[in-house]
């Protein structure tokens, strides 16, 4: 896979993401909304769904501002921690917390998804939204997020997709490369985030390519469901 970085050739994946993550944390959640015209909250409560092991522990990897780790709330689990290498979005996310009470129930951590400060089989399920391309390895990513799952623990993934479809193929490369890049510009002022963000989605691997890295992995099960006509992929999988 082409690896796409925000800025630069030269600095890691990794740092780049961080600091463009915290570049446009405060747009972010406002952004989100505008640019997926409300729909990431059906998405996120449709994932949500698919989680049918009744978990007691839920982890939410690159949670950003938390929105999936609050949709999961829904589960009624007895604790939810969201982990994300940006501070300045776990800072707006930790705001949202406490404007909505969660903040006791709900933990925000600064964390990498390389590199889990988990004990081993310690979740019943975990959730990633919008965030696996984002990371400078992901094979090394989701084999941490299989070793602090419990046996039978499920993984869900949600991405953007240009891949599924071919009419919404074309529709999408224009929405992506012209609605997205413009909108985020105009509100966030950081042109590379938004054009990083059009390009990575483009770039990212298709449903075939990711499962048999959940399946190297050691996940069973995994299956590629798609909301929306195929613009959203979501990546089932079990321990
Ligand atoms: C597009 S945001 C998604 C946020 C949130 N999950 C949502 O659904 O709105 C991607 C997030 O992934 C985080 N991220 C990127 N690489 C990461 C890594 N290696 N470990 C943890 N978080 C990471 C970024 O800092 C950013 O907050």
């Amino acid at each position: 896979m082409k690896k796409i970085k925000p800025y630069n050739s030269t600095e890691s994946k990794r740092s780049q993401i961080e600091s463009m993550f915290d570049d446009i944390s405060k747009r972010y959640d406002n952004l989100n909304q505008i640019l997926t015209f409300g729909l990431h909250k059906k998405w996120r409560q449709r994932a949500i769904d698919l989680i049918d092991n009744n978990p007691e522990k839920i982890l939410d990897i690159a949670t950003g501002t938390a929105d999936f780790a609050i949709a999961a709330k829904k589960l009624n689990p007895k604790s939810i921690i969201g982990i994300d290498i940006s501070e300045k979005m776990i800072e707006i996310g930790n705001k949202k917390l406490k404007r909505k009470n969660l903040n006791n129930f709900i933990r925000l951590k600064i964390a990498d998804s390389q590199n889990l400060p988990f004990e081993d089989n310690y979740f019943d399920a975990i959730t990633i939204g919008f965030g696996v391309r984002n990371f400078e390895e992901i094979e090394k990513s989701i084999s941490e997020a299989y070793r602090v799952l419990k046996k039978d623990g499920i993984l869900l993934i949600m991405e953007p997709s240009t891949k599924n479809n071919k009419f919404l193929s074309f529709l999408s490369k224009f929405y992506f490369e012209v609605i997205v890049t413009n909108i985020g510009y105009l509100f966030s002022k950081n042109s590379s985030a938004y054009n990083y963000l059009s390009e990575s989605v483009k770039a990212f691997i298709d449903g075939e390519t990711f499962l048999k890295i959940l399946d190297e992995a050691k996940f069973k099960n995994c299956k590629h469901l798609k909301f929306s006509f195929g613009i959203i992929d979501l990546y089932w999988a079990k321990k």
